[in-house]
């Protein structure tokens, strides 16, 4: 493992590897969830780990320029003391890296909220295979001259360079947090509380979250976590940020009212506090740690129209009978992705035979799409034609052999193997 503190030095490690026919696989906080961070055979990790410098915040337009191997939650708290907040946000905000982020396109908590990375990613550095520095790194909110070559790199799993920093836009920190934590008697209710709040809390709304009552157990069980909300099958998080504490809670109050009373939610609570935000806020971030204690995890990250983002959940379960010890449904509601996600005491290839292709060729119907954010990894990079055209798979084949020719970049990922 390289680990790098400057531009200069990772293009010395790719120009050495490139002349050589090196494999190299970037590494950022190694929190992904699709095996694209370590490596297969024999490739040398080049971890960002040292990459950690700030390089310079405006606190006027928000923008913070800084080295790819910062840690998010570090970002957000530097940020935080100006009076903004990182847009993006996800449980694994203490290791992953910015760089990763970008690397994977992450969505997470705040992606309903403040956009993907995609849009609030204003620039890039990469080092491209061959060594040579690509300086994309402009912070501007426009910028229409030529081709916009940073969307090639945000998503691209370390396969077309290394991103070495980052330009984002943060947004303005929220002056007032609520959170609702409501539990629903149906997916149905789940989806009509979805709607109601969205009409009800417009602009404020921040976040929408769900988990079924298989990951409350499990996270009760495995992390002796307790909700003040129990005995419903399904629970709702609902986060508003806004500028005016009064105006906001009215608002919420009002939704809750509304909730209540025409049965939406049957039970619930609301947390304004940092410390009860934080506890209820756990409930859902830890569902995936919970997870791994639970025996060995079949992990689906999928994108669903959202009315029938459930019914996987409930097709998946009918279909694997007691051969999985749970199934179970969380995710991102308001951006119409579910995690669903199966354990078993251990891993049994006929269990596999019996989940795969059956939720690729499920989600393919839908015109669903089998990696809403984690990507595709080592782990998923076979199955990218239930979710792209041909044509567009020998583009991207196109595109990586144009900018590594020698196929030295994170090998054996995110395309599938023969390209
Ligand atoms: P790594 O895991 O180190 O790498 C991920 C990929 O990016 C690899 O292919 C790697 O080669 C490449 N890469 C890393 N750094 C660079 C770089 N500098 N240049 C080029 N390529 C690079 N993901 C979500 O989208 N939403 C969530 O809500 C979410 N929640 C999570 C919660 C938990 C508890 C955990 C464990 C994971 C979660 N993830 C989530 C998945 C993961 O955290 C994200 O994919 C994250 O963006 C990965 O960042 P990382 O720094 O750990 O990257
Ligand atoms: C989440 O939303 O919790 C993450 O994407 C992690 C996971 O899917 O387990
Ligand atoms: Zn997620």
């Amino acid at each position: 493992m390289l680990k790098p503190q400057t531009t200069a030095e990772v293009s010395q490690i790719l120009r050495y590897c490139y002349e050589r026919n090196l494999a190299v696989n970037p590494q950022g906080g190694n929190t992904g969830l699709v095996g694209g961070s370590v490596p297969v055979f024999d490739e040398i990790i080049l971890s960002t780990a040292l990459m950690n410098r700030i390089i310079s915040f405006d606190k006027v337009s928000g923008i913070l320029v800084c080295q790819a191997g910062c840690i998010l939650e570090k970002l957000n708290e530097y940020v935080e003391e100006q009076g903004f907040v990182m847009p993006l946000d996800l449980g694994a905000k203490g290791s992953c890296h910015v760089g990763g982020n970008v690397a994977t396109n992450a969505g997470g908590l705040r992606l309903l909220r403040y956009g993907s990375l995609r849009g609030t990613v204003l620039g890039l550095e990469v080092v491209l295979a061959d060594g040579s520095a690509l300086d994309c790194l402009a912070s501007l909110r426009k910028d229409n001259t030529g081709y916009d070559l940073k969307q090639l790199f945000i998503g691209s799993e370390g396969t077309l360079g290394v991103i070495t920093a980052v330009s984002i836009l943060c947004p303005q920190k929220p002056k007032a947090v609520n959170l609702a934590f409501l539990g629903c008697q149906s997916f149905a209710k789940v989806l009509e509380t979805f709607t109601t709040c969205r009409a009800m809390l417009g602009e404020i709304l921040s976040a929408y979250e769900f988990m079924d009552e298989k990951c409350m157990e499990l996270v009760e069980r495995h992390l002796k976590l307790s909700s003040p909300v129990t005995g419903s099958p399904f629970y709702v998080l609902i986060e508003t940020s806004g500028s005016n504490s009064t105006h906001d809670e009215e608002k919420l109050n009002n939704f809750l009212e509304q909730a209540m009373s025409s049965g939406l939610a049957t039970d619930g609570t609301v947390a304004t506090d940092d410390k009860k935000i934080k506890a209820l806020w756990s409930l859902r971030e830890r569902i995936t740690e919970a997870l791994t204690h639970d025996g060995h995890v079949y992990k689906y990250d999928i994108s669903l129209p959202v009315g029938k983002l459930y019914d996987l959940v409930t097709d998946t379960r009918a279909r694997l009978g007691p051969r999985a010890k749970n199934v179970v449904g969380y995710g991102h509601l308001g951006d119409g992705n579910l995690h669903l996600n199966i354990t078993a005491e251990s891993y049994s290839h006929s269990l596999l035979e019996a989940i795969e292709p059956f939720v690729y060729e499920w989600t393919a119907r839908c015109n669903g799409s089998i990696s809403a954010e984690h990507g595709l990894g080592f782990k998923k990079k076979q199955f990218i034609g239930y979710s792209k055209a041909k044509e567009a798979v020998l583009l991207m084949q196109r595109f990586k052999a144009m900018l590594d020719p020698k196929g030295i970049l994170n090998p054996y990922k995110m395309l599938p193997s023969g390209s």
